[in-house]
């Protein structure tokens, strides 16, 4: 690796860089150029050095959401810009406008210790605040879109800064319009918009449990974000342990008839009401009852913790991690007819190809 620019002009840039400790699957993969940049209102400029202005770019946060299935050939862009400012002068709610390069768990600790309610159950979700709009995180029945009043980007199509409302984002589950349109704008800011009178968010299954288990009988934010905190650390593998992205599918969105038949066979399997009609289908169950959890093929794996946790045992290649994948997707379409959809970014393979 070789590094050219400086952090005096507001970013820094090296050639052929090493991506391992950029994605928490630890892929072993390389990018021909790799831009870590400072000064969010130093875009256009830095865009014009000709290693950004001349290379597809990649726009990358903590990568806890991406899997590398090669090298990448072009040009990988990452905000590391940090800073909140708070509006506290609206009787109604308070507004923070937070820098797209802030770690996302770092902003709802600080929150709750203003005394600012509202992300106690997206706590501990890994990534940066610039990709929180992205595919619209969400955990534990509450989704960050809920809050995000307005999203600050550079688009990259027009070279110029852009500003989103709400609606304009066209949040959905694990979706937005960044999302349907990848490496078109790079988020620089969001502004989020909690509201100061608070309910409680307790509906999601084994949170009023937890909380009750804790001796906890009205639950204040505080509350909820522990006891949150002890059912992720409970479920999900830590990637600082073991190479993960998360969940690797989205639960699947189908008609309510194919569920109904689904169930009818199938009645433990978990469903969910969801938007436009449709029925959410629980993709960890699937994967379990279609016997993939656990699995693994070298390397690459399905978390035995949770079953819709793709996991890197140690030096699985991404595209040994893609191929198990698709080993997974192509059982749980064969036993249930039911197409997984991934839901980190693909980088070098397409996303939506049909299972072997
Ligand atoms: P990256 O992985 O770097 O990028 C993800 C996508 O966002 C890519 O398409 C990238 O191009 C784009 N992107 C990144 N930054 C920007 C930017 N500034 N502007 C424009 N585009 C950008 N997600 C949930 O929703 N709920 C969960 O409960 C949850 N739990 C997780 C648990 C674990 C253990 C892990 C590893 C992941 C989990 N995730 C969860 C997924 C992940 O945390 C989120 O998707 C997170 O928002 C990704 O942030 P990141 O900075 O790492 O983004
Ligand atoms: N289940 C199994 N086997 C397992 C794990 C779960 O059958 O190994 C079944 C159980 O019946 C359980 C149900 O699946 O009740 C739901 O499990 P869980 O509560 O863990 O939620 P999930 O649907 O698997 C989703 C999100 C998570 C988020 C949790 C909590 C998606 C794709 N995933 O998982 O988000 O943290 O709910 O809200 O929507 C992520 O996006 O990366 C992520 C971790």
């Amino acid at each position: 690796m070789t590094t050219e620019a400086t952090a005096a002009q507001g970013f820094t840039l090296a050639r052929n860089a090493p991506l391992r400790h950029r994605n928490t699957l630890r892929v072993d993969a390389h990018a021909a150029w790799l831009a870590d940049i400072n000064d969010a209102a130093a875009l256009p400029t830095v865009l014009e050095h000709p290693a950004l202005r001349d290379h597809r770019a990649l726009l990358l946060g903590e990568g806890s959401n991406v899997l590398f299935t090669r090298d990448f050939d072009g040009a990988i862009i990452t905000l590391k810009t940090r800073g909140v400012e708070v509006s506290d002068d609206d009787p109604a709610a308070v507004r923070l406008r937070v820098e797209a390069g802030e770690h996302w768990d770092d902003l709802v600790r600080w929150s709750l210790a203003q005394g600012y309610a509202g992300l106690e159950n997206l706590i501990m979700i890994p990534g940066s605040v610039g990709a929180a709009p992205m595919q619209n995180i969400g955990a534990y029945g509450v989704e960050a879109g809920e809050f995000i009043e307005t999203v600050d980007a550079f688009d990259l199509h027009e070279r110029r800064f852009a500003s989103f409302t709400h609606g304009a984002c066209e949040f959905a589950y694990r979706d937005s319009v960044f999302k349907r349109h990848p490496d078109r704008w790079l988020i620089t800011a969001v502004t989020l918009r909690l509201p100061r009178a608070w309910q409680p968010r307790i509906e999601y299954a084994g949170l009023r449990d937890e909380l009750r288990r804790m001796g906890c009988e009205h639950a204040a934010p505080f509350h909820i974000a522990d006891a949150v905190v002890n059912l992720r650390t409970r479920k999900l593998p830590d990637p600082d342990v073991i190479g993960n992205a998360g969940s690797f599918f989205k639960n699947p969105l189908v008609a309510a008839a194919q569920a109904g038949a689904l169930r009818a066979q199938h009645p433990q399997l978990p469903c969910w009401p969801a938007a436009h009609g449709l029925t959410k289908l629980s993709a960890a169950w699937l994967i379990e009852a279609a016997g993939c959890k656990g699995t693994r093929d070298g390397d690459a794996g399905i978390s035995n913790r949770h079953a819709l946790v793709l996991v890197n045992h140690g030096t699985a290649t991404g595209a040994q991690l893609w191929a198990f994948a698709q080993h997974v997707r192509a059982g749980v379409q064969a036993r249930f007819g039911v197409l997984l959809e991934p839901e980190p970014r693909i980088v070098g393979a397409p996303a939506a190809a049909p299972p072997p």
